[in-house]
């Protein structure tokens, strides 16, 4: 790859996108959870081509805030056309010599063998161009190549300059090219405008190439699917389920088994061990990984959440966190962020956890809120117990120790410490630190007077026959 080490790329992406009917800049909706111009990048980085120079208009701050410093930046005022696009990016690229990649910002599904491809025969062939076609059933909205009865490249024609004859024609221009940059700088500024939308279009740089005698290669692609221009919100949907298609089949390799596709929503950065079944209605996303012999929904969210192997996660939402081996979590369990779950932890039904460290082999088996604390290896939670973390202006931290017992139904109002194996008597409020081995009881006094319920009932019944 070392030829490709110098090559610049540029990311088309000022149009507004007037189709997506959005406020919203088109690379900036995503595909799979990243932002369409990020795929893009992605797939040009895994070509070889760092930092590529994004040419951003509409929304431009918008775009720089969200993609960040991996890319660099060109500004083009007023959106002119494709040809005037990359000539914002030219001054960035000054002095460059060697081979420049330009790709549109709407194409998600690009992928960086096709890049590789592409560049392969550019620089083999000692190109001035080469520009990715192919052949589409449905051609329309592309612009078309013509080739010259040789099949050599003869110019590109948009769809809105063609006549019926041109219009006719399947293989398409995929707005998908590899320049010689020095080629391309000298001829840009003599592009003109004088066609039906009065823009400067890039394409007819190519065209420019070829009638000085410069060589333009075509390499023609077959996956239609992979080169598809996002436009608007319908062809948004394909692309995303095209990709999701794309991400589920790696992980079907890979060994994970998926029990509904049609269903199953993986990011493109999520990890899966083998074995692990997806069942129905599952979302992982972002920077989350499951480890293997897992079990994971039906009905799961997992964002940015990391486990170990033999985890069965059942309809429960987890965010930021961190699991061990055979964690347990739900049904119906809330996982919040920068929480801990040890190996063995079992956390059940309605259950909160947020900010806690819960060590291994701890149990909240039912109703609970576990909020900023710290639990001990084997402590068991009762259920409805609640860590009383927020005292209307500040959190505060529980910390139990190992083996302790809290009974069902205690409210541990921080910041409290409860020792290892010391229990807590179910229903009792906890304010005061509770040392190791203490049993801590917290309410009030039970009272039991004999014989009370009879006398009582006996005397409600005397009066109810009294009155009818
Ligand atoms: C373009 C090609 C067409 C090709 C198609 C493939 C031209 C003239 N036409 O048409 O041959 O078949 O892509 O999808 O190049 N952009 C700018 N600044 C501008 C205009 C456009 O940055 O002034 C960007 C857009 O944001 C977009 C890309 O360039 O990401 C392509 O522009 P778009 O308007 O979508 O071009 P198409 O009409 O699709
Ligand atoms: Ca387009």
């Amino acid at each position: 790859m070392s030829q490709h080490s110098t090559v610049a790329g540029i990311i088309l992406a000022a149009g507004k996108g007037t189709r997506m009917k959005s406020d919203l800049p088109k690379g900036l909706h995503t595909v799979a959870g990243l932002p369409m111009i990020q795929h893009v990048g992605r797939a040009l980085n895994g070509a070889g081509i760092a930092r590529p120079i994004v040419v951003v208009g509409f929304g431009a701050d918008q775009v720089q805030i969200a993609l960040g410093n991996s890319f660099s930046y060109a500004i083009q005022e007023e959106q002119l056309g494709t040809g005037h696009a990359v000539s914002i990016a030219a001054p960035v690229l000054e002095g460059v010599q060697g081979a420049v990649v330009i790709v549109p910002g709407d194409a998600p599904l690009l992928e960086s063998e096709s890049i590789c491809a592409l560049l392969q025969h550019h620089v083999l062939n000692k190109a001035q161009c080469t520009v990715a076609s192919v052949r589409m059933e449905h051609p329309a909205g592309y612009g078309r190549i013509l080739r010259k009865s040789d099949g050599s490249f003869s110019k590109i024609v948009e769809e809105k300059d063609a006549d019926a004859e041109i219009r006719a024609i399947n293989e398409v221009n995929l707005s998908i090219y590899c320049f010689d940059c020095q080629t391309l700088f000298r001829l840009l500024p003599n592009l003109k405008n004088d066609n039906s939308q009065r823009e400067y279009y890039l394409t007819d740089v190519v065209g420019l190439i070829a009638s000085e005698g410069g060589r333009v290669d075509i390499e023609v692609f077959s996956d239609a699917e992979q080169f598809v221009g996002v436009n608007d919100r319908w062809q948004l949907a394909q692309a995303e389920k095209a990709m999701r298609n794309r991400i589920l089949r790696g992980h079907a390799y890979r060994g994970v088994t998926l029990r509904d596709p049609d269903t199953t929503f993986v990011g493109p950065d999520v990890k899966i061990g083998p074995d692990t079944i997806l069942e129905p209605c599952v979302t992982l996303t972002g920077n989350t990984s499951i480890g293997s012999n897992c079990r994971i929904g039906p009905y799961t969210i997992l964002d940015d959440t990391q486990t170990g192997d033999e985890c069965l996660i059942y309809m429960s939402r987890l965010s930021e966190s961190k699991l061990g081996d055979d964690v347990r979590v739900g049904p119906f369990a809330n996982i919040r962020p920068r929480s801990v779950l040890g190996n063995g932890v079992k956390v059940g039904n309605f259950v909160e956890v947020k900010n806690s460290n819960l060590e291994d082999e701890v149990k909240a088996s039912h109703l609970t809120y576990l909020g900023d604390a710290q639990i001990g290896t084997r402590t068991n939670i009762g259920a409805g117990s609640i860590t009383c973390n927020y005292d209307g202006f500040f959190k505060h931290r529980t910390e139990i120790g190992k083996d302790a017992f809290i009974g069902s139904n205690s409210i541990l109002v921080a910041p409290v410490t409860i020792g290892d194996e010391a229990i807590t008597a179910a229903g009792s409020v906890i304010t005061k630190d509770v040392p190791d081995g203490a049993l801590a009881l917290g309410r009030a006094r039970q009272e039991v007077k004999e014989e009370w319920a009879y006398h009582w009932r006996k005397q409600k019944k005397l009066q109810k026959q009294g009155k009818s």
